[in-house]
C-alpha cells in the first residue's frame, strides 16, 4: 500500500499527540468503540512511522521455518520424546504449539465466548472496568503503554490477575465469570506440565521450575482486535517479547501472529484446538540464554474481530525480595552467567516504563561480556 504524506504526518511536533491520546483514552471504549463508529481512516495516534513500515517490507516471507507443533498425547509413555521436542523448540525458536494438551474443546470455546461476551458489552458497562492505573485485579484498557509507545495499536484488552492470590470471581464481569475461572484452572494445569518438560529439557529435575514458583502466578489477557480500516498503517500488537516465565496463548482462526526468526517475520498459523507456547524473558534469563524469548507481534487486519487469550505465568504480586538469575546448574566455566540476579519487581518496573519498543527488557540486566 502506498503511504500518503497526509496520513503519516505523525511527527508529534506537528500535532498535540498527548491531547489526542487523552481524548481517545477518555472515551473508555477502546478501538472497538472507534471501529463501531464506522470510521474509514484510523486516527493518526495509531499510525506507524513510515520508516518502520518500509523496513518491514524486506523482512517477510523468505524463510521456510514452520513453528513446531508438539503432540502431548499419551505423555506418560512419550515423555522423553516430548522433552526432546520441547528442548529443540525452546532453544531454537522460543515458540511452539501444543495439541492434545488436555483442555477440552468446550473449554476453549468457552474462553473465546468469554472474550467476545466481555468486549461486545455495551460501552458504558465496559467503561466501569476501564482503569489504566492497574490498581484493581481486573482491568479493561486499550494498550497498557498507550502514552509511551511511538504509535498506539489496534487492540483492546481485558486483563485479569488470577493468581498467586486467588482472584475473587466476584471481581470478574458476570458475562464471562465462569468461563474465565474455568479456563484459568485448565491453562494452569497445562503450564505446570510444560514447566516440567522444560525443566527436564534443561537437564534439571522435573519439579525444578515449579519449585522456583514459575507456575505460582498467572494473569489472563483477553485481547480483542477489531477489523481495522487501514491495517497496513498500524499493528495489532507491536514487536515485543513477553515479560514472564512462560506464555500460553489461545488464538482464533484469523491469524496475524508472527515471530521474528533469523531476521524475518514468520507466521504462527492458527491450528484448531492448539495452544501456542512461548518462552518469556524470565525463562531466558534463568536458562542463561539456552531458551529464547523471541520477539513477536500481531498484524492488524481488515477482517475481524480477532480474539486471543494470553496466559502470562509470572508472579505479579511477588514480594520484591525473591531473586531470579541464571540457574546455577547452567552456569559453566565456558558459559558464565550472562545476567545479574534481579527481582521481578525491578524487572516489571523497567518493562512498564519502556512500553513495547522492540528492545529486549533483559538488556539492562545483562552482564558485560
Ligand atoms: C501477548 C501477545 C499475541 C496475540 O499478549 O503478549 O503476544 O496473538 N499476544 O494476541
Ligand atoms: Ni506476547
Amino acid at each position: 500500500m502506498e503511504v500518503t504524506a497526509d496520513s503519516t504526518d505523525i511527527t508529534p511536533s506537528t500535532y498535540n499527540r498527548y491531547q489526542e491520546l487523552r481524548e481517545f483514552d477518555e472515551t473508555k471504549s477502546g478501538v472497538k468503540g472507534l471501529s463501531d463508529s464506522g470510521l474509514a481512516k484510523i486516527p493518526r495516534i495509531f499510525v506507524r512511522p513510515a520508516e518502520e513500515i518500509a523496513r518491514d517490507r524486506s523482512k517477510s516471507g523468505a524463510t521456510e521455518l514452520q513453528i513446531p507443533v508438539i503432540d502431548l498425547n499419551n505423555l506418560a509413555t512419550n515423555w522423553p520424546g516430548a522433552v526432546e521436542q520441547v528442548l529443540e523448540a525452546a532453544r531454537e525458536v522460543g515458540f511452539f504449539q501444543v495439541v492434545n494438551h488436555g483442555v477440552p474443546d468446550s473449554i476453549l470455546e468457552g474462553a473465546f465466548g468469554a472474550a467476545r461476551a466481555f468486549h461486545e458489552l455495551p460501552k458504558e458497562v465496559k467503561a466501569e472496568y476501564y482503569d489504566r492505573e492497574g490498581k484493581r485485579r481486573v482491568n479493561f484498557w486499550c494498550n497498557f503503554d498507550l502514552y509511551k509507545s511511538t504509535y498506539a495499536q489496534w487492540r483492546d484488552t481485558l486483563f485479569c490477575l488470577m493468581e498467586p492470590k486467588p482472584l475473587d470471581p466476584e471481581d470478574l464481569p458476570p458475562v464471562c465469570r465462569d468461563a474465565i475461572m474455568e479456563y484459568s484452572k485448565q491453562v494452569k494445569a497445562v503450564g505446570t506440565t510444560l514447566l516440567e518438560l522444560l525443566s527436564e529439557a534443561l537437564g534439571l529435575k522435573p519439579d525444578y521450575l515449579g519449585n522456583m514458583d514459575c507456575a505460582k502466578g498467572h494473569a489472563l489477557l483477553y485481547h480483542y482486535y477489531p477489523a481495522c480500516p487501514e491495517p497496513d498503517l498500524t499493528m495489532g500488537t507491536a514487536n515485543h517479547s513477553d515479560p514472564d516465565f512462560l506464555t500460553i496463548l489461545l488464538q482464533d482462526d484469523i491469524g496475524g501472529l508472527q515471530v521474528y526468526y533469523q531476521d524475518q517475520w514468520v507466521d504462527v498459523p492458527p491450528v484448531a484446538g492448539a495452544l501456542v507456547v512461548n518462552i518469556g524473558d524470565l525463562l531466558q534469563l534463568m536458562s542463561n540464554d539456552v531458551f529464547k524469548s523471541v520477539e513477536h507481534r500481531v498484524l492488524s487486519k481488515d477482517v475481524g474481530p480477532r480474539l486471543s487469550i494470553a496466559c502470562f505465568f509470572t508472579l505479579y504480586e511477588d514480594p520484591a525480595s525473591k531473586m531470579y538469575g541464571p540457574i546455577k546448574e547452567l552456569v559453566l566455566e565456558d558459559r558464565p552467567a550472562l545476567y545479574r540476579e534481579i527481582t521481578l519487581g525491578e524487572f516489571m518496573t523497567h518493562y512498564y516504563s519502556k512500553g513495547l519498543d522492540g528492545i529486549s527488557a533483559l538488556a539492562p540486566f545483562r552482564l558485560p561480556s
